[in-house]
């Protein structure tokens, strides 16, 4: 399975050189406020995206006094259990070198593809409070393992979006916006395949996740997915170009899939609305726990789950269903504490604890 077999971080925030074998099912990391919990997880982030879920300043994470930072990884395969990975991200100021087995890697993408981590945290619930953005980049994880051409598609999105963005604030003569318009249309469209077609794969099993954590609940869900350009136009084209004017005084391309969005509503109640503060959280855990369902059957490599604060998102009953939950998954968790007892440990023979503080680590007995 995929799981990180070992973890190393060397001045990365409060931890001067933390170091842990970690277990394939639980690892849970216990510590009071300001001990480093976050920070852990926020470094397996890192490694995995190249971002950090709190800081988009590196000199942030560079422990004070130190010069750079290092996270080095040791991951193992499912599919070849004899295969490991050595994944490391060493990080200053004004480089940052990633490196795969000892060769070094260009784009963060190659390290993503090993290392498909998923993301919990006390402020996961703004996934639907928040702007599109980050619904966007929710199916856009799902798209990237699924399908081997997304991440082309989005990149090269990503290119003609940015000149012709670049040709709108230049206010150059329409034809040279125009030049971009046709490919623009072109991967807007794949994309929007794509991510039709994920959303589609991945709703029975958010059901069936909504069901497990919140049997109470009697409207059915259902998702009303937007593509970024109005439904009611009769192509993505002749939009664009009836558009221009606009397009010019926004100084940006307004219609396109970058623009998309995905909804979920419960009967006909948008889930904000439907749903209470702790359902909204238990949402977003079903949300995850779909995706990582869904990711092993297509993939036949589990995700890794990272859970920070677990108890902060949760009651008792719930922490117990969500572990069990992860457990029956088989996929390995990562997960954060202020107390060892506010976690159930459904299987102690797979699960790990450490003490954290100030950085650095104890093991503690389960
Ligand atoms: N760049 C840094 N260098 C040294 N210490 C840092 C740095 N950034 C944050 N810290 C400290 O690291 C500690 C750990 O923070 P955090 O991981 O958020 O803890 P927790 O999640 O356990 O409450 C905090 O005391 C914070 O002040
Ligand atoms: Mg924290």
């Amino acid at each position: 399975m995929t799981q990180l077999n070992r973890l190393q971080l060397q001045a990365f925030r409060n931890a001067e050189n933390l170091s842990c074998r970690l277990s394939s099912g639980m690892n849970l990391f216990i510590g009071d406020n300001a001990a480093g919990k976050t920070s852990l997880i926020e470094a397996i982030w890192l490694l995995a995206t190249g971002r950090s879920f709190r800081s988009r300043q590196i000199t942030h994470l560079i422990q004070h006094q130190h010069t750079e930072t290092v996270i080095f990884a040791e991951l193992q395969s499912h599919l070849e259990p004899q295969q490991t990975y050595r994944i490391g991200m060493q990080r200053s100021v004004q480089k940052m070198t990633l490196r795969l087995n000892g060769e070094n890697v260009r784009a963060q993408s190659e390290i993503a593809q090993q290392l498909p981590v998923q993301l919990l945290t006390p402020e996961s619930h703004r996934l639907l409070e928040e702007g599109p953005k980050a619904r966007r980049q929710f199916i856009d994880w799902g798209c990237f393992y699924q399908f081997p051409e997304f991440i082309s598609l989005w990149r090269q999105h990503k290119r003609l979006l940015k000149q012709r963005n670049h040709a709108l604030k230049k206010r150059l003569p329409a034809m040279q916006i125009q030049l971009w318009d046709a490919q623009l249309v072109e991967t807007s469209l794949q994309i929007d395949q794509l991510r039709r077609q994920y959303l589609e794969f991945l709703m029975p099993f958010i059901e069936q996740y909504c069901q497990a954590l919140m049997p109470e609940l009697e409207q059915a869900i259902n998702s009303s997915y937007r593509a970024g350009w109005p439904k009611s136009a009769e192509s993505l084209q002749q939009l664009m170009h009836d558009n221009l004017h606009n397009d010019i005084q926004k100084g940006h391309t307004q219609y396109g899939a970058h623009r998309a969005d995905v909804r979920f509503k419960f009967g006909t109640f948008e889930a904000l609305q439907a749903l209470s503060r702790g359902q909204q959280k238990l949402f977003v855990c079903a949300l995850m726990l779909a995706q990582a369902q869904l990711h092993q059957q297509v993939t036949n490599e589990p995700s890794i789950m990272l859970i920070d604060d677990l108890p902060a998102e949760l009651d008792h009953f719930h922490r117990d269903k969500l572990m069990q939950l992860l457990s029956d998954l088989k996929i390995q968790h990562i997960v954060t504490s202020t107390a060892q007892d506010l976690i159930p440990i459904t299987n102690p023979k797979n699960a790990q604890a450490w003490q954290i503080e100030n950085g650095v680590l104890k093991p503690l007995q389960i």
